[in-house]
C-alpha cells in the first residue's frame, strides 16, 4: 500500500480522475483539486480552522432558500461572480456593445410584463424617476421586441424580496421595445444598499474588515433573437461606493448621469444597450 505524503496525496486524488469520461469536468476537477490541496499547504490549514471552513460554507446552505441565495453572495463578495463574468465577455462583445454586469442574487423569474411608459414602483416611495433608453445593434440599428427584465432596490435600499411580504412584486418588471427599439418606465431612484450581511457571508466581511455596501443600480437583462442575452447594471454617477462595490460589479461605462427634475418632469436617465450579435 502507498504512503500518501503532502504532496503525494494531490497526485493520488488526481490520479482518481483518470476515468472521468468529461474531459472539460475532468480538467476542471483537475484544477481545483490541484489549487485546493496547494492552498491548504500555502497557509498550513489547521483541523480547526478547516472546521470553522465546512461550519461556515453549512450555514450558507442552511440560510439559502428560494428566496436568499448565500452562495451567490459569497461568491460576488469575493469577486469570483466578477471574475467569471469578465472571462466570459473577454474578447466577446468587443466594438461597442455595452458590457455586462453581475446578475446578484434578486433577480426573479416571472416578473409582470408592462406597457412602455409604467410605474414598476407599486407604490414604493422615493424620488420618481424616469428610464428610458433604446436597444441597439453594433452598426447602430434599432432592435425591437426585445424582452427588457429590469429590476432594483427601493429608495431605502431594499429589493422586493427582502420587505416584509416577499411575494409581492416591486421595483422589477418586463418590458419590450418598440419598432424603434425604444424602452421607457417610471420608477423610483434606487439607493446605495448593503448586501445581506445578517448572515455567514455578512460576518465574514465584517471579520475582513470590508464593508458591504454597493453603489446604487439599476439591473437589466436584454433579450432579442439572434443576439446574445445581456445582463448588465447601470450606476448612479456620484454614488460614494461606485470604486469599493462590495461585489465588484461596478464598471465605468455603465455609469450614469441622472439629469435632475425640472418643473414637473422627474429625474431622468437616458442610455442605449448595444447587443452583441449572437456568439454561440
Ligand atoms: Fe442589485
Amino acid at each position: 500500500m502507498k504512503t500518501l505524503t503532502e504532496t503525494g496525496i494531490t497526485e493520488e486524488a488526481l490520479a482518481r480522475l483518470a476515468n472521468c469520461p468529461s474531459p472539460r469536468l475532468r480538467e476542471i476537477a483537475t484544477s481545483l483539486t490541484r489549487h485546493l490541496h496547494e492552498f491548504v499547504r500555502e497557509v498550513s490549514l489547521t483541523p480547526e480552522e478547516w472546521e470553522a471552513g465546512i461550519e461556515f460554507l453549512t450555514e450558507a446552505g442552511h440560510i439559502t432558500d428560494d428566496k436568499r441565495q448565500e452562495f451567490i453572495l459569497l461568491s460576488d463578495t469575493l469577486g469570483l461572480s466578477a471574475t467569471v463574468d469578465i472571462i466570459a465577455n473577454r474578447g466577446g462583445a468587443g466594438g461597442d456593445a455595452t458590457e455586462s454586469s453581475l446578475l446578484g442574487p434578486f433577480f426573479r423569474k416571472g416578473a409582470p410584463t408592462f406597457l412602455n411608459d409604467a410605474d414598476i414602483s407599486a407604490g414604493a416611495m422615493g424620488e420618481p424617476i424616469i428610464v428610458s433608453g433604446r436597444v441597439l445593434n453594433q452598426r447602430g440599428k434599432p432592435i425591437a421586441r426585445a424582452t427588457i427584465d429590469t429590476w432594483q432596490a427601493s429608495a431605502d435600499g431594499k429589493y422586493d424580496l427582502q420587505q416584509p411580504h416577499p411575494d409581492e412584486m416591486k421595483l422589477r418588471g418586463r418590458f419590450l421595445t418598440d419598432d424603434d427599439g425604444r424602452f421607457r418606465f417610471r420608477s423610483v431612484r434606487p439607493s446605495s444598499y448593503p448586501v445581506p450581511a445578517d448572515g455567514p457571508v455578512g460576518r465574514m466581511l465584517r471579520a475582513l474588515g470590508r464593508h458591504p455596501y454597493r453603489p446604487a443600480h439599476i439591473h437589466f437583462m436584454i433579450a432579442a433573437p439572434g443576439y446574445d442575452t445581456l445582463t448588465t447594471a447601470l450606476y448612479l454617477d456620484g454614488d460614494r461606493y461606485l470604486d469599493s462595490d462590495a461585489v465588484f460589479g461596478a464598471k465605468q461605462s455603465l455609469v450614469v448621469h441622472i439629469e435632475p427634475s425640472s418643473g414637473a418632469t422627474a429625474s431622468a436617465i437616458d442610455f442605449n444597450f448595444i447587443l452583441n450579435a449572437a456568439t454561440r
